[in-house]
């Protein structure tokens, strides 16, 4: 069992009290007699409201990885409609019907899905929160976005993309806090957003857009820059293709993993984890003429390969050597945006679905248009034209949050350094955009704060090496709720290696000082 920090327990304990101390809340209104709020620009077609005792949230691989049990939950259906238009949105609220902690959370989505519905709210009303997600009227489809980027006539469907994108957000949000007033005879005291990824992105939409809706955000490895990040997942897909090989996942992995051991001992600690990947300078073309065992073959690592890596790290860049966006840091696993695979015996490129389904729908607006045959110089028209027509909607990139500010709301962010789907230096560069505009770090530290994780994959989904934050909506909370701004994230290392670690707020690093290296004591952020 791993040494739990201090400040870990306090804001834990603090988290899961009662939002103002007083005993938890009971119901004031049977759940079957909710009415519809009343949310401008929408028309609430139903309500339904369901006790549901002892209920079960099945397991879902990759999204819920064990079930939530035991959940006694006022679960509230609101279908909704925006008047002239054939749409049919569902927002989902679930209430406790028991020890309500006073609080609201809202919870973001995931790929091409606007909330997680009941994914999501079995494990946020579990820790005595109301909770709400929502479909965004463009259903549950996480991988594909197929049933509605594009219209019967073949055009973009820009209303469904504003949905998805941000407007959502603020309906849940309305819908949700109105529902948990009626339900317990008054509104929550603080109010939460809570999401990774396409949440995190959502998470932003807030900042930016809906500054009053939430106290306090958290933000995990946000999709922002999304019309440029995107295209730069296609990157190394062009890459394979110019230079004319296709790596297999093993040979991937060899890269990785020489990264790994040339810069894991730089911070004085080797525990199979890049503290700092700015400081390592790992150069692919030193594994060329390798002989590994890989796919049951010795397979010789050539210059092409090392070419590919090389690139994939670099970052894209347009015909006139500028950089268009960023690359993965060395320690990332490379084959997801890198991936291949054998089609008819031959090794061929396989794009992720993400960029695969947004150059498909969004920009070439043919659902057959094959990505093979994008080359450097088509790829860089896709940037200008992906961010000439949807970033308004989808970029979630604006650094004025001087509405969130005044508001007095908390921004909680953290990206793992080893995300290997969205590139965690186009947070750094957001974060740093935010310092340029509004008065510099420490004045953005007082309501916003980065935490920078290292070795930890994209929203933790895949084992990582490095330690994971334990628990950053409990240290959100108690900076909302008792004004104590996160000096570090308690963080822990999953399985036999084990350990606990500190996560420093950017731009400090943890650095170790002696000791213990399972212990979070032998480290300080500097
Ligand atoms: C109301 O919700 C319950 C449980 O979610 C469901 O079984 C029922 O069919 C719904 N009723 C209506 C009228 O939608
Ligand atoms: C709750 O459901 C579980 C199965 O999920 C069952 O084993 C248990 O007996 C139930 N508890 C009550 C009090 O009904
Ligand atoms: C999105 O919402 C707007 C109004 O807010 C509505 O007009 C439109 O039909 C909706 N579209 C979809 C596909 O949900
Ligand atoms: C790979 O090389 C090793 C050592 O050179 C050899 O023992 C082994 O049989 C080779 N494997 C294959 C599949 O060729
Ligand atoms: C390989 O990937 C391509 C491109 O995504 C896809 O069209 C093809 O069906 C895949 N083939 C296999 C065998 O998975
Ligand atoms: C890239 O592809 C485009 C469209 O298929 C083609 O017109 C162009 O000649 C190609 N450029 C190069 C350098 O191969
Ligand atoms: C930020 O936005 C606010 C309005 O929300 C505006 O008043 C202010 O001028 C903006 N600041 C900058 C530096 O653009």
């Amino acid at each position: 069992m791993a040494k739990l920090s201090l400040p870990y327990l306090l804001a834990t304990l603090v988290a899961y009290a009662a939002a103002d101390g007083e005993v938890l809340r009971h119901p004031k209104q049977p759940c079957a007699h909710l009415k519809a709020p009343c949310i401008p620009g929408a028309e609430i077609i139903s309500i339904n409201g369901t006790e549901l005792w002892n209920y079960t949230v099945s397991a879902v691989p990759g999204l819920l990885p064990s079930p939530v049990t035991g959940l006694d939950v006022c679960a509230v259906d609101v279908v909704l409609t925006h008047p002239g238009a054939h749409d049919k949105v569902l927002v989902k609220v679930w209430m406790p019907l028991e020890g309500w902690n006073g609080r609201f959370q809202a919870n973001g989505g995931v790929g091409f899905a606007a909330g997680e519905l009941d994914l999501t709210l079995g494990p946020t009303i579990k820790q005595g929160y109301s909770s709400a997600s929502t479909d965004a009227g463009v259903g549950f489809n996480p991988s594909s976005p197929e049933a509605w980027a594009l219209r019967p006539d073949g055009s973009v469907n820009r209303d469904a993309l504003i949905n998805f994108s941000y407007r959502s957000v603020h309906d849940m949000a309305l819908i949700g806090k109105e529902i948990t007033k009626q339900f317990y005879g008054q509104k929550p005291k603080y109010s939460y957003w809570n999401g990774c990824s396409t949440g995190g992105r959502q998470a932003m939409v807030a900042a930016q857009r809906y500054p009053d809706l939430f106290d306090g955000i958290l933000a995990g490895a946000p999709a922002i820059y999304w019309t440029t990040y995107v295209i730069a997942e296609q990157w190394p897909q062009v890459v394979m293709k110019m230079e004319k090989s296709f790596p297999s996942p093993c040979e991937l992995k060899v890269f990785t993993d020489a990264a790994i051991a040339e810069c894991d001992g730089l911070d004085g600690v080797v525990d199979g984890v890049i503290n700092d990947p700015d400081v390592c300078h790992f150069n692919p073309y030193a594994l060329v003429g390798r002989k590994i065992p890989c796919d049951g073959m010795n397979v010789t690592i050539t210059e092409a390969t090392a070419s590919v890596v090389q690139k994939v790290f670099q970052g894209p860049f347009g015909p006139d050597g500028e950089s268009r966006w960023y690359g993965l840091n060395p320690g990332a696993a490379l084959d997801s945006l890198t991936n291949t695979n054998v089609t008819h015996g031959k090794r061929v490129g396989a794009p992720f679905f993400v960029n695969d389904a947004w150059i498909r729908y969004w920009i070439a607006k043919d659902p057959n248009y094959d990505l093979s045959k994008i080359n450097y110089s088509t790829l860089d028209r896709l940037f200008a034209q992906s961010d000439k027509e949807y970033d308004a909607i989808i970029g979630t990139d604006n650094p004025n949050l001087s509405g969130f500010q005044k508001s007095g709301g908390k921004l909680l962010m953290w990206h793992g350094l080893s995300d290997q789907l969205i590139f965690p230096k186009g947070t750094v560069e957001y974060r740093n955009r935010v310092e340029r505009l509004m008065g510099g770090s420490e004045k953005v530290n007082e309501f916003f704060r980065l935490f920078l994780a290292p070795g930890v994959d994209h929203c933790a989904g895949t084992p990582s090496l490095g330690a994971v934050p334990t628990d950053p909506l409990a240290a959100l909370v108690n900076w909302v709720e008792n004004k104590r701004a996160p000096p570090n994230l308690a963080a822990e290392i999953a399985g036999s290696q084990g350990g606990a670690r500190i996560i420093c707020p950017y731009p400090q690093i943890a650095q170790y000082i002696g000791g213990d290296t399972k212990s979070a004591n032998s480290f300080k952020c500097v």
